[in-house]
């Protein structure tokens, strides 16, 4: 229903969080639409946790303004966060419980009754493939499991809203792909997602729209395919040990470029006929053609030097 798909589930304005001196989120503004999975992408440190922090309630804004479901989040937080589920970055499962009391104790603070809360668990359970551990303390889990179970547990109060904080950091590529799957499941369904990641495939597979973050400020906005379009075009060079002369050719044609000494990256669109150009005039067997991805985007944005 194309109403329901322009309902702004969320409208984030000017958000900003300071911790003492230090102004982790700059300013952040962005909107969510029913049924749409945006990301918060952006290198380490960027601010995307303290901004979904804020978004769902865990942290209060320093400024700025937050509406969920067409309220004032200052104002509606109590029945706001009835229609949110939330997967921390961190696991924060109970260790002393078993997989589904976990689900159980977590319906508890939504006032689910327990007979309901119990079949609905097992539901969710069944539905992450977690059928055969429901009994299972969560310390006997994989860490691809309990990030399952904390995505099933998010689900407990039948959310219009999921927020997940890097759901598939440090899990291995069958677990990565398993969660992908559910997620995009879910969006199919109608779930209104946001995630934030810094995994550039995770970006692309799943996410409507996207906005890149650092320093605590919007960088840029769109879809992946516009943002690549736009930020990289459609075709890559990448060239070993470039000499003068291509370095020459690339500045006379005002091509958009890096030079990283031992390697340049060149970009360009289809037109630019890049590799044709360069391949076999300037750079022997060490040419590389590839397609744009996120990933140049995002370093191209964002910058090469490392975040720890
Ligand atoms: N409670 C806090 N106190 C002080 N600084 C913080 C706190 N939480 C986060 N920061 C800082 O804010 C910046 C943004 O952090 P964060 O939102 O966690 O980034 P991201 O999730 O994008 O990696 C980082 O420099 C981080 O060290
Ligand atoms: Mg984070």
């Amino acid at each position: 229903m194309a109403s329901t798909e322009k309902r702004k589930v969320i409208e984030a304005r000017h958000l900003q969080k300071t911790f003492g001196d230090f102004t982790a989120v700059e300013d952040v503004s962005f909107e969510l639409h029913g049924g749409e999975c945006l990301g918060l992408l952006g290198p380490n440190g960027a601010g995307k946790t303290s901004t979904v922090r804020m978004v769902y309630g865990f942290s209060p804004m320093t400024s700025g303004s937050l509406h969920i479901f067409g309220k004032d989040m200052r104002a509606h937080w109590r029945d706001i966060k009835y229609g949110i589920g939330v997967c921390q970055q961190e696991n924060n499962l109970d260790p002393d419980l078993t997989v589904l009391q976990n689900l159980e104790v977590f319906a508890s603070y939504f006032d689910i009754p327990r007979k309901e809360a119990a079949r609905h668990a097992l539901e969710l359970l069944e539905f992450m493939g977690l059928e055969h551990r429901v009994d299972s303390r969560v310390t006997e889990l994989s860490g691809g499991m309990m990030r399952r179970v904390v995505i099933a547990r998010a689900l407990i109060n039948r959310p219009e809203l999921l927020i997940l904080d890097e759901p598939t950091t440090g899990l291995d590529p069958q677990s990565r792909h398993q969660v992908w799957d559910r997620l995009e499941l879910l969006r199919s369904q109608g779930l209104s997602i946001l995630l934030t990641t810094h995994y550039m495939d995770e970006a692309a597979r799943l996410c409507d729209r996207l906005i890149i973050i650092d320093r605590g400020k919007v960088l840029v906005e769109g879809p992946p395919s516009s943002l690549v379009k736009e930020h990289v075009g459609r075709d890559v060079v990448e060239v070993r040990e470039p000499g003068r002369e291509l370095r020459g050719l690339v500045m006379e044609l005002g091509l958009r470029h890096e030079d990283l000494e031992h390697r340049m990256i060149i970009y360009g669109s289809e037109e630019d006929r890049l590799f044709d150009r360069f391949s076999s005039i300037y750079c022997g067997g060490n040419c590389l053609l590839r397609t744009a991805t996120l990933e140049d985007v995002f370093l191209v944005l964002t910058g090469r030097e490392l975040r720890e």
